[in-house]
């Protein structure tokens, strides 16, 4: 198949995806704003065809150049597994009469209060929530929805701009702080544990299903330095209580007409037992939670998309052997990482369960941990139990200190 897949080589996981389609016999034709000289050689031997734009974010644009480019011959499919390029995919899939996602479904996918609509309206427990675009939308919402509340972008990541108030005086500052965003969601505030539902689905189906638990909640793991994020995902999809989630996911895809590819939505579980949503996207986790279910599974699940989204078909085996722990550190200090302490003992306890190392070397330049969860970077440990699998990562997040000069 004649494959458009967006952005080929970035984010970096990207190039696994393209690796994933070239593995499989397709032609695959990037469409990036990276130089075709900087491409790296393990892209540019995936590559069939490659067109560089100069404003990748500019749907407009790169939809008339992607047309001029392919001149009259059309894909058959075209993908993409990075966020700010899923409508456009789909409205290049419209032009050319494709399979997949219309640009209105996948709407569903990126407009969070659009999504809560229609998850809603299937009759599935969403935050109560208000969009809102002036100061004076904000205050009627807070009156309705009461305290503690959210306020959020409507098109958000990485918790960016992302408040809590737990009271008038906080939602005044948090209104203070994000001057700059033009439409908000104003959210009631679920308390309760974080998870993801994730999943690679054919015709809205599931046919890989994935559960990580985020310790602590994204919102703190972007609003405080000092943590150590641990996202563990889920050997035992069975369990009970995850049941609701499950079932809350699967409705989900449902109500938004998910077809084929990835999925990743947030979920909460509250003291109650009670599943409520929280938000969903048409592509995969980022922060390497496709690494993670891979070492889960034991699988490709960078190639077996592949085959969903081209194909529609999922034969890989997928058995749950593992609760994967990713534990991402932030170093002590500003400017290069000068030393790194508590690894080696660290690495002699978890033995074989550790299977990623990947830690900022000293002399590196930090990484704006506001700006990117992977921070100072990160290691990755697994086990067959829940409770050691928790332990080690929570000895390396505790255990493993970093520090910057
Ligand atoms: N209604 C809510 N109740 C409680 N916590 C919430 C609520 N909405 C958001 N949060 C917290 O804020 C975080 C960020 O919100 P959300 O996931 O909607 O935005 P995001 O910026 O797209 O996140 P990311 O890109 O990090 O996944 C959530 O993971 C959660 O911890
Ligand atoms: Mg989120």
């Amino acid at each position: 198949m004649r494959v458009v897949f967006l952005a080929p080589s970035y984010p970096p996981e990207m190039m696994q995806y393209t690796r994933g389609l070239a593995e499989l016999g397709h032609e695959v034709w990037g469409v990036g704003d990276t130089p075709p000289a900087n491409l790296p050689e393990q892209v540019k031997r995936c590559l069939h065809g490659y067109l560089a734009v100069p404003r990748l974010l500019d749907e407009d644009d790169v939809q008339a150049r992607v047309i001029a480019w392919l001149g009259g011959k059309a894909p058959d499919r075209v993908l993409s597994n990075w966020e700010p390029l899923v409508i456009l995919a789909a409205r290049l899939r419209a032009h050319y009469g494709l399979a997949g996602m219309s640009v209105d479904t996948v709407l569903g996918f990126r407009d969070k209060q659009l999504m809560k609509e229609r998850v809603a309206a299937a009759g599935l427990r969403v935050p109560r929530s208000r969009r809102v675009r002036t100061t004076t939308e904000v205050w009627a919402a807070a009156e309705e929805i009461g305290y503690p509340l959210i306020l959020k972008p409507i098109a958000g990541a990485g918790s960016a701009d992302t408040f809590r108030c737990r009271d008038r005086a906080e939602l005044e500052s948090a209104l203070a702080s994000t001057r700059h965003v033009e439409e908000a969601s104003c959210e009631e505030y679920i308390e309760g544990e974080e998870f993801t539902h994730d999943t690679l689905c054919v015709r809205g189906k599931p046919v890989y299903e994935n559960v990580a638990q985020y310790l602590p909640k994204p919102i703190e793991m972007r609003s405080i330095e000092w943590v150590s994020p641990v996202i563990i995902t889920v050997r035992d999809l069975k369990q009970k209580r995850l049941q609701p989630g499950l079932k809350l996911g699967r409705g989900v895809l449902k109500a938004l007409g998910m077809a084929d590819g990835f999925t990743h939505m947030e979920w909460f579980l509250t003291p109650k037992g009670e599943a409520i949503f929280g938000e969903i996207a048409c592509r995969p986790g980022g922060a390497h939670l496709v690494d993670q279910m891979n070492y889960t599974s034991d699988i490709d699940l960078f190639r077996e998309w592949g085959r969903v989204a081209t194909e529609g078909r999922f034969e890989a085996k997928a058995p749950r052997k593992y609760n994967v722990g990713i534990v991402f550190k932030r170093a002590q200090g500003q400017g290069r990482i000068t030393r790194i302490e508590g690894l080696g003992s660290w690495l002699h306890d978890a033995g074989a369960w550790a299977v990623e190392e990947r830690l900022l070397r000293p002399g590196t330049q930090r990484r704006n941990w506001k700006n990117t969860l992977l921070s100072d970077g990160h290691v990755v440990v697994r086990h067959p139990d829940w409770d050691e699998a928790h332990r080690l990562s929570f000895a390396a997040a505790t255990g493993i200190r970093m520090f910057a000069e």
